[in-house]
């Protein structure tokens, strides 16, 4: 039987030995140690590391690219300088523009799947729009989930409510929220009340920026725990960035929140190169202004690492590198144990996957045939030295190739 693609001879992060994969009708056929079907394409892989595509479960496309200075460096100056770009500059067309650029340089970079907040406080809602646009537009490339975005507080305004679930009539599919920020912390917990129940009615996933503060007194992530318990949506919701947990009490945090986080099955992503830059600022001696990564794997949470931001009003540098997020997850998380470096690979790939809720993600037959071939023989050479992304295939296709005398068509 003709198959569309054989990739002969990778290394991959789930055999111990190089493999073939064949590839039909967008799916992996058939992954064994030789392969003898012939196929309309070929890649010679030459022990090339395959991996399903990178998963960044945690951005904003929205404010990407930007590049508005923070002079300061704080989330503070971040969250004022993107509420006056929004006022200033924001158009349909502009979140369209930078966001698809964006995605074009991301999916080369072997991102195939996105989740982006976006700022649902803007009462046009352009960015819902323009990536609502964009999510169509660029299928054939990457997975955009847009989670509905209150950056200013869901109790900012009276009319953010309804623009949330415009967004969600729109096309947004998971229901966000940021209690830390909301005008009093009450309201935070009554904004996760609020949140939860539209998710629950509408049958929608979950994603929280939570405790995105140097605050160790803020519960916001016990009260999406328990609520995510009581309301039986274990797996379902996901608390994002939680950096206030660095800054908690050590008894707290390990006796009672991470079992109780644990026992919800909620997930948690984490940001490191984001949340190692804006948290921490106004106290000394510094604290690494990170979830406990190796804590919260321990206990067996489905934990996720993500990129954030890319050159907007929170960071100047960002590269689309998920192997860059892994590994300053492992430096930040202690991490650097083989097999949690190993870990921490899966924390960019299958993770952030089951966090998204993605179909037929990985690389097993099966799977949709999405991976991606990287210049070095294992999981742990690549996040050393951020290896660089030579093929990329989509749905089956051979999109880039930048490793050209390697491959041969058939
Ligand atoms: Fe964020």
């Amino acid at each position: 039987m003709m198959v569309d693609l054989l990739v002969r001879n990778v290394h991959t992060p789930y055999h111990s030995d190089p493999v073939d994969i064949a590839v039909n009708n967008t799916r992996v056929e058939q992954v064994a140690s030789r392969i003898e079907t012939p196929a309309r394409r070929t890649v010679e892989g030459q022990r090339r590391l395959a991996i399903p595509p990178f998963v960044d479960a945690h951005f904003h496309l929205d404010s990407v690219l930007t590049r508005v200075p923070n002079l300061s460096g704080t989330l503070r100056e971040g969250i004022d300088n993107w509420a006056r770009y929004k006022q200033d500059n924001l158009s349909v067309e502009d979140v369209y523009d930078r966001a698809r650029r964006y995605c074009e340089h991301a999916f080369a970079m072997g991102i195939q799947a996105i989740r982006s907040h976006v700022d649902v406080c803007d009462p046009q809602l352009r960015g819902a729009e323009a990536l609502t646009r964009l999510k169509r537009d660029i299928a054939d490339r990457i997975d955009i989930q847009l989670v509905a975005f209150p950056q200013d507080g869901f109790f900012s305004a009276p009319q953010v409510r309804q623009q949330l679930l415009k967004a969600l009539d729109m096309g947004v599919d998971v229901v966000g929220g940021i209690p830390h920020n909301e005008p009093m912390y009450q309201q935070g917990t009554e904004s996760l009340h609020e949140l939860m129940q539209i998710a629950a009615e509408r049958g929608l996933l979950v994603d929280i920026h939570c405790d995105e503060s140097d605050d160790p007194n803020s519960r916001h992530v016990e009260t999406l725990a328990a609520l995510t318990a009581r309301s039986g949506m274990g797996g379902r919701v996901t608390a994002s960035h939680i950096t206030a947990t660095a800054v908690m009490d050590a008894y707290y945090v390990s006796r009672k929140l991470i079992p109780m986080m644990a026992g919800a099955g909620i997930n948690v992503i984490c940001n490191p190169l984001i949340n190692i830059h804006l948290g921490g600022h106004f106290s000394y001696p510094k604290h690494r202004a990170m979830a406990p990564i190796r804590e919260l794997l321990a206990a067996g949470l489905t934990v996720g690492c993500a990129q954030d931001c890319n050159e907007d009003p929170w960071y100047p540098l960002g590269n689309a590198d998920m192997l860059e997020v892994a590994r300053m997850g492992a430096h930040i998380g202690h991490m650097m144990g083989l097999d949690a470096l190993r870990t921490m690979f899966d924390t960019v790939t299958t993770l952030p996957a089951t966090i998204m809720q993605l179909p037929d993600y990985g690389l097993e037959p099966g799977c949709r045939a999405n991976l991606v071939l990287v210049g070095a023989e294992s999981v742990i050479d690549a996040l050393r030295i951020s290896a660089p992304r030579e093929v990329v295939i989509r749905h089956g296709h051979v999109v880039i190739e930048s490793g050209a005398p390697r491959t041969d068509s058939a």
